[in-house]
């Protein structure tokens, strides 16, 4: 029988087993502004303390064998916020980057950036860039920022970049299929998120990886972001390992 070595604990783990540990975690990091306000602090001070949460994360996803990271950082939505607000979370991305980037690149983990790119303001694109090109051969934790992002505008990304082969002669409309559409989202190439995580007890995806959570496992922990921990990740993993992925089909006992 083949086997494979389990992520977690390294054992090997028979072929066709269901697969008991996330490869890839999505996370919706709500309640920044909740945490702020509740302690009689402005608001972005929730987001400060959110991205301490997200730096403790990413150390944390990489060390317990984790292969794929997403954030969503910034909505396509987001822009309704106040201008401060949105100037504040603008330079948190910038300070972030700029100081993280090569304590990342050492640790080995790839950034990818997803979302529109056409309207974001030169100088955070050129750094998301540098970011990618510096970190592109690592082969560590994948660390995924939806910055700008948006799930039906990449849809429509997709759906634009697959009418311009057909229009060029390179794709057959019949030929359209599912790992198509996949492959030209800006997420193309990366394993669908196993398990979605959504803080401060908000159940709603919110426009996030529509098309990519078709069979993700759902975890909504009360936790506004900035207290998101160790603890609360290990439970999140937890009750995604005590469930049974059937995808469609049936449980093995079923059968
Ligand atoms: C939602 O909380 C959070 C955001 C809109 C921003 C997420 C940003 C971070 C965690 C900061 C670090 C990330 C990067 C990469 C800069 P909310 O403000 O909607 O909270 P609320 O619902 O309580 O108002």
């Amino acid at each position: 029988m083949n086997v494979r070595p389990d992520r977690k604990t390294h054992l090997p783990v028979a072929e066709g087993a269901v697969a008991r540990f996330p490869r890839h975690v999505a996370l919706i990091m709500d309640g920044n502004g909740r945490w702020a306000t509740a302690r009689g602090l402005p608001r972005t001070e929730g987001h400060r303390q959110g991205l301490e949460a997200l730096r403790r994360t990413i150390r944390y996803a990489g060390k317990i064998g984790i292969e794929v990271v997403t954030v969503f950082s910034f909505s396509s939505e987001n822009w309704r916020r106040p201008e401060t607000e949105v100037t504040f979370l603008m330079g948190l991305l910038r300070r972030f980057v700029q100081r993280d980037l090569s304590e990342l690149h050492e640790a080995n983990v790839r950034i990818r950036v997803i979302g529109e790119r056409s309207n974001l303001e030169p100088g955070i694109l050129k750094l998301l860039e540098e970011a990618e090109e510096l970190t592109v051969s690592n082969t560590g934790l994948e660390l995924v920022i939806a910055f700008n992002y948006g799930a039906r505008s990449e849809l429509v990304r997709s759906i634009q970049r697959i009418s311009a082969k057909v229009q060029s002669g390179e794709l057959r409309i019949d030929q359209i299929s599912e790992d198509s559409v996949s492959e030209a989202l800006d997420t193309g190439g990366l394993p669908d998120p196993d398990l979605i995580i959504r803080t401060s007890g908000e159940m709603r995806l919110s426009n996030f990886l529509l098309w990519q959570a078709a069979y993700s496992e759902f975890f909504f922990s009360d936790r506004y972001w900035p207290d998101f921990d160790e603890t609360a990740f290990d439970e999140a993993i937890a009750s995604y390992s005590d469930r049974e992925r059937r995808f469609g089909g049936l449980d093995s006992g079923s059968l």
